[in-house]
């Protein structure tokens, strides 16, 4: 049993999972990043997880790394910090996730919006980079996939001065897909993923794949991946079933084959 999540089985195909360390704002401690990375691994291995909703509480999706644990570590300890390990998974999650976000999302708590493919947020959610304050910088994509979020300038700025940005700012700049009534985020987010759940699996895999390939290549590779991945796809019996369900006026009952 994880000690700081709590994960609702599969219902619709959609796991829901909560962080819950209410004590520290949900700060990213070592043990907390391994159980999360361990349920995303769990979650992909389980063919009834189709899509994953991660969450926080209402004051704090998370506020960033656990400041005290980072106290304790000298230099030393940060070149062979576990919680890189744990990041790299987490980050590298094959199945769509779609995190819904209230309160504050700071430092490593931003970085984690990150690696969600879809960002539902409460109005009243707050995200930033406040590395600056205590003399370091992001280290979880913080500067990497934050720019490539929002453009350099708005980076920039939450970056250098450690200023968090509103919820309707995230939205605009494009960190945030869509923006609810704070207690509507979570109900929101499960209904986006029960949507991308009833998809064919395979298309939705690669089709989470081709378009991460579009932040991290040039064109040519992305469309060289994309074309590789569209034809593969056409050897599914899900794109048969697809199509036939299109043409005789029904819904389509795909089987991720
Ligand atoms: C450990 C934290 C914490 C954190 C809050 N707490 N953030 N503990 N690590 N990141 C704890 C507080 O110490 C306090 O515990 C309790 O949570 C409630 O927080 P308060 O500060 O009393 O709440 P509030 O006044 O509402 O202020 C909320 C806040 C503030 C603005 C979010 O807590 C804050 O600024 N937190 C730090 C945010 C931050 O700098 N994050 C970046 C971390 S560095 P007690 O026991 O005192 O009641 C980072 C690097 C990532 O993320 C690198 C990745 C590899």
């Amino acid at each position: 049993m994880p000690r700081y999540l709590v994960v609702q089985a599969p219902e619709d195909g959609v796991r829901l999972i909560t962080l819950q360390r209410p004590e520290a704002l949900n700060a990213l401690c070592t043990e907390l990043l391994a159980e999360l990375a361990a349920e995303l691994e769990s979650a992909e291995r389980d063919p009834a997880t189709l899509a994953v909703v991660l969450t926080g509480s209402r004051k704090a999706f998370a506020a960033g790394a656990d400041i005290r644990e980072m106290a304790e570590r000298d230099l030393v300890g940060i070149l062979n910090d576990p919680r890189v390990a744990h990041w790299q998974r987490i980050a590298s999650f094959a199945k769509p996730l779609i995190a819904a976000v209230n309160g504050f999302a700071l430092g490593g708590g931003c970085e984690l919006v990150m690696c969600a493919d879809i960002v539902i947020a409460g109005e009243d959610a707050r995200f930033g980079q406040p590395e600056i304050n205590l003399g370091i910088i992001p280290g979880a994509g913080g500067t990497q996939r934050l720019l490539r979020a929002v453009g350099k300038p708005l980076a920039m700025q939450m970056v250098l001065t450690g200023d968090p940005i509103t919820a309707r700012q995230a939205q605009q700049a494009g960190l945030v897909s869509e923006l609810t009534q704070p207690e509507l985020a979570v109900e929101r987010a499960l209904q986006v993923a029960a949507s991308i759940a009833r998809k064919a699996p395979l298309a939705v895999r690669l089709a989470k794949e081709a378009l991460l390939k579009a932040g991290d290549t040039d064109l040519a590779t992305g469309l060289r991946f994309e074309r590789h991945a569209f034809t593969l796809l056409a050897g599914t019996v899900d794109r048969d079933e697809g199509i036939r369900a299109f043409q005789e006026k029904r819904p389509a009952h795909f089987l991720g084959q």
